[in-house]
């Protein structure tokens, strides 16, 4: 038992020397979405024009001789271009095979990630898996939660079948005492941020420090932020900068599959896609994504097509549907999901001048069916065809796959990766591929059926040839 004098703590003694009394504690305040600055509060930042932002921080000066832990990587030294090594980083595969291949191959040592997503769509799932299954082929890992208690990670543990790695769990909100933690364990750790005391300034800090003890360190560090509805990181939109890769969980809720994203990645290729299944024990790897994507298809209904597009280096087949109904009052509305909503303005415009159809009394809806966004303009064939053949109600044949830019004069433009597109189209089982005439390879294609197009109308002329 302590005694009250053992309580008793040694008399502080402070100097303050403050002549002038001009060192006063600051305060500022501080925007939460762009991180502006200002000595006022203002009802409306000046630099985001995000209403209703701002929350006034403490600004403290830093004690002298305590500021910012020098990185204690190795000093860097000016070399000749010609001696710098290049040989490729050794990475260290999770054996999630999704989850390396939106890393670009792998987790690079001494690196840091940061993981993004609606609350509830399996970051705290993914993660864990991971960190077992690195903590099994690297050593120690530290899985740290500002959310879950212990207890609450390892019932989740459990259902994921987690047992026998060298994984250490630790509830905990202070940052000091997961640095001083960490300070004690060998490997790779994971992280999450404080998300309710999550202000900007903090956040920051938190991930700076984190940062100077992985750099420093060589510690590979996974973070944990919530987006926020309009889809930015709580708060943490300025750590996209300070870590090396982001990666995004993309898609809906409540549906099965997850698709996570690499939005930028200092050691590999952006949008890079990872897909995943949730399944009753954790998430699985969906290694053939078309399948997934094309499970649920009606084939032969009017108003779908089969678009081959490209989600990184990889191909994938995604059905577009569309609807076209005719408007009962009012002005028609448009609506489009998965698929840029000016994009499809334009090609409802583009249809309508180059190819006659007589769109402006109808209701238009285009959605890409499994909730996957698709932002390539190979995919504006995909979203013409589906709406002629919703418009014309005559079904695009089941297997025939498009892919193809459209431009404003309603010709057809080449896409890159054709090559791609084609092998993917053929293993799905489609027999005919319509595709923009200048990507038909001069070898050609076994086993599909190659339709080299110029134009939106000819390739509509298409849609329906039987093989
Ligand atoms: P979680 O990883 O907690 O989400 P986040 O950390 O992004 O907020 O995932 C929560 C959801 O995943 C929850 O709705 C339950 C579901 N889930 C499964 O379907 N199977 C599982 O094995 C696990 C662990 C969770
Ligand atoms: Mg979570």
């Amino acid at each position: 038992m302590a005694t009250p004098a053992d309580l008793a703590l040694p008399a502080l003694e402070l100097e303050w020397r403050d002549p002038d009394g001009l060192m006063k504690l600051k305060t500022v305040f501080q925007c939460q979405a762009c991180g502006f600055e200002s000595s006022k509060w203002l009802g409306r930042c000046p630099d985001c024009g995000e209403w209703n932002s701002f929350v006034e921080e403490r600004q403290e000066a830093p004690a002298a001789g305590k500021g910012r832990p020098a990185m204690s990587a190795p000093a860097s030294q000016p070399r000749p271009y010609d001696q710098v090594d290049v040989t490729e980083v050794s990475r260290l595969a999770s054996g999630i095979g999704e989850f390396d291949r939106v890393l670009g191959g792998g987790v690079v040592p001494g690196s840091m990630v940061l993981i993004g997503g609606e609350p509830g769509i399996g970051k705290s799932t993914l993660l864990l898996q991971v960190a077992h299954l690195l903590g099994r082929a690297a050593g120690a890992v530290l899985y740290v939660s500002g959310e879950e208690s212990e207890r609450q990670i390892k019932l989740r543990g459990e259902r994921l079948g987690v047992a026998g790695s060298a994984l250490y769990l630790m509830g905990e909100t202070s940052l000091e005492r997961i640095l001083e933690e960490v300070d004690s364990v060998q490997t790779i750790y994971s992280e999450k941020l404080p998300s309710a005391p999550g202000s900007i300034s903090q956040v920051r800090e938190v991930a700076t420090q984190l940062l100077f003890l992985a750099k420093g360190r060589g510690l590979t560090t996974f973070l944990i932020g919530h987006v926020t509805k309009d889809g930015s990181l709580a708060g943490p939109k300025s750590l996209e900068h300070i870590v090396d890769t982001v990666l995004y969980f993309e898609g809906e809720k409540h549906l099965h599959h997850r698709v996570v994203r690499a939005v930028k990645n200092r050691f590999g290729a952006v949008s890079e896609l990872g897909v995943f299944e949730m399944t009753g024990s954790g998430l699985t790897p969906v290694p053939n994504p078309s399948a997934l994507f094309l499970a649920e298809r009606l084939a032969g209904s009017p108003g779908s097509a089969v678009v081959a597009t490209m989600e990184g280096s990889r191909p994938m087949l995604v059905e577009v549907q569309a609807l076209v109904s005719a408007t009962s009052f009012g002005t028609p509305r448009r609506m489009s999901l998965g698929i840029d909503p000016n994009r499809t303005s334009l090609l409802l415009a583009v249809l309508e001048k180059r190819v006659g159809l007589e769109l402006l009394g109808d209701d238009v809806f285009v959605s890409v069916a499994g909730g996957l966004d698709v932002d390539e303009p190979a995919a504006d064939l995909g979203v013409a065809a589906a709406v002629a053949s919703s418009f014309r109600n005559r079904p695009v044949a089941a297997t025939t796959a498009l892919f193809g830019e459209v431009g404003l004069a309603g010709e057809v433009r080449a896409a890159g990766q054709a090559a791609l597109r084609i092998r993917e189209a053929t293993q799905m089982g489609f027999r005919r591929l319509i595709l923009p005439a200048r990507n038909v390879p001069e070898a050609g294609a076994e086993g599909i059926e190659l339709v080299g197009v110029n134009t939106l109308d000819e390739a509509l002329e298409r849609l329906q040839d039987a093989t």
